[in-house]
């Protein structure tokens, strides 16, 4: 089972605001974002989950919390608190791949168990008082990137920007 992270970083690696939020209009992202993991499991952090309550419809959703009792919006909708967790149960649905939606905290933990990183890339400075931040991956060299396009400026994004996937190295 392939585990995915999906998010979207400016120049300086911020995804976020620890207010919540995300400090940026980018509908052509949020299209991508929604065609790449419609129908599909995700896994996401408490508060992002929170933060997104209208957004989730049938899918698959592991919430990770370490918070005893959480309100969850859907029947299909599950708590757990760890990644390994999260993977078990995935692994005994059959379920070939989970994508991780986010926040911070939730990338950074989720990045060891990662294969594959769908990352879109402002190419500017979005200047935040309190960032949230996408874990460093580049300063290991697990990574190779795969494909990269580019998103020339256009009405439905904040600046020219750029998709990345990146695949973790085979290194046995
Ligand atoms: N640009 C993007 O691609 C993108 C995507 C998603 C979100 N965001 C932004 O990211 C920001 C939120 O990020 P965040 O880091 O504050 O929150 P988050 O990762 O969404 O949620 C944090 C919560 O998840 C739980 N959690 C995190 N790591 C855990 C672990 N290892 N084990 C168990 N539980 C764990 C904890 O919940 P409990 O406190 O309940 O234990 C923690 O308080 C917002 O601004 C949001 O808009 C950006």
């Amino acid at each position: 089972m392939r585990l995915s992270l999906i998010a979207a970083l400016d120049a300086a690696g911020t995804i976020g605001s620890a207010t919540g939020g995300l400090p940026w209009d980018f509908p052509r992202d949020r299209e991508h974002f929604r065609a790449t993991v419609r129908d599909r499991a995700v896994l996401v952090g408490h508060r992002t989950y929170r933060e997104m309550e209208n957004w989730f419809h049938s899918e698959e959703v592991f919430v990770l919390t370490r918070t005893p009792h959480i309100s969850l919006f859907l029947p299909g909708h599950r708590r757990v608190t760890t990644v390994a967790q999260a993977l078990e149960i995935a692994a005994e649905l059959g379920l070939d791949e989970l994508f991780v939606i986010g926040g911070g905290a939730t990338f950074t933990a989720c990045l060891p168990f990662s294969d594959q990183l769908i990352l879109t890339r402002l190419e500017t400075v979005i200047p935040v008082s309190d960032a949230v931040t996408f874990p460093n991956f580049e300063r290991s060299t697990d990574w190779a990137l795969e494909q990269s396009e580019t998103w020339p400026p256009s009405p439905d994004q904040p600046c020219s920007a750029r998709l990345e996937v990146w695949s973790r190295r085979n290194t046995s």
